[in-house]
């Protein structure tokens, strides 16, 4: 794997375009109408924000990114689709909204959210078709320099990949120690469909577990530190959200330690931990 040595060095998505090793998450990074945060992590250095219509926080990144002055070329952001914005149509539609809400004339990346709008929705594979046709020709028409997904699984990804003449670049999935999903994992790395970690810290679940504590003592950092190298080391893009200055510095401190063979082992087959409990086939699990 190449080295990376900061979070805007980048990987090369099956299409061509670069696209930074680490992104910072805006899932409740907007609370209260709040831009204050983003506009933190602008001034922390992170070019890469991943959004989404469900977040409510595109107009507020969209005002950050402005009003730091920094060409938007120097940006990196992704937006989603929701699930209630799936179809042709809809999807058309959709980016027609995140594109005004972030002021912007384009999107770095475009991704469906969730594989179905429900667990028992059953013609998922026709309505996956449609909104990926959408997605298709917003690349074509240059709003969008990547299209990708978000919590496909193989049998979702195979679907597309049998009907699709654009080949997803990337698939946004949980990532954590605990809860790396690798069957998806090697089903990406396999079709050359970069993997996305959401939740790399598990929102907070994981930092305590005993494995990532003890090595985060025995590497002198922190336990943050430890899940996002984590991710980086297995070749995934963490997309770390946090409302602190302090720790947003810690997110991006990343390339002064490497987890050696035998730890990245030991996360790879820890027990199961600090899932959230999402699916797309199943209600939200109870934890
Ligand atoms: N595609 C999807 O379906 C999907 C689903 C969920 C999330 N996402 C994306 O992934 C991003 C990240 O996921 P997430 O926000 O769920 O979880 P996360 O980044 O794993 O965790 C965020 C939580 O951890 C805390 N935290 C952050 N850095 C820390 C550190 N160094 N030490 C201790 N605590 C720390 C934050 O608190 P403070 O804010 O107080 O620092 C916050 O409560 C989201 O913002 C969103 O962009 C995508």
């Amino acid at each position: 794997m190449m080295r990376l040595n900061h979070i805007s060095d980048t990987y090369t998505l099956n299409n061509g375009v670069k696209i930074p090793c680490v992104a910072f998450g805006t899932y409740k990074a907007a609370t209260g109408d709040n831009v204050g945060i983003l506009k933190e992590a602008v001034a922390s250095g992170y070019r890469y924000f991943d959004t989404a219509s469900f977040y409510g926080t595109e107009s507020y990144l969209g005002q950050a990114v402005k009003e730091s002055g920094i060409p938007r070329e120097e940006f990196f952001i992704t937006s989603k689709l929701w699930k209630d914005e799936m179809g042709y149509e809809g999807a058309k539609a959709a980016c027609a909204d995140s594109l005004e809400r972030l002021g912007t004339d384009y999107l770095d990346l475009y991704l469906i959210h969730w594989p179905q709008p429900s667990p028992d929705h059953r013609d998922w594979k026709r309505l996956d078709i449609e909104t990926w046709r959408a997605l298709e020709e917003l690349y074509e028409a240059g709003k969008v320099r990547a299209v990708g997904l978000s919590n496909f699984l193989p049998h979702h990804m195979d679907n597309l990949l049998k009907n699709c003449w654009i080949r997803p670049m990337v698939d946004q999935i949980e990532f954590h120690p605990g809860y790396t999903q690798e069957t998806v994992v090697r089903y990406c790395q396999e079709h050359g469909i970069l993997v996305q970690a959401w939740s790399p810290i598990g929102r907070g679940r994981v930092l305590e577990d005993e494995l990532i504590v003890e090595l985060a003592g025995k590497y002198g950092v922190t336990p943050a530190q430890v899940c996002l190298r984590y991710a980086l080391q297995r070749g995934v893009v963490p997309l770390p959200k946090s409302s602190s200055a302090e720790r947003m510095r810690q997110n991006m401190d990343l390339f002064s330690f490497e987890l050696s063979e035998e730890d990245m082992y030991r996360i790879g087959a820890m027990p199961p931990a600090g899932w959230s409990g999402e699916h797309p086939e199943r209600e939200r699990a109870r934890l």
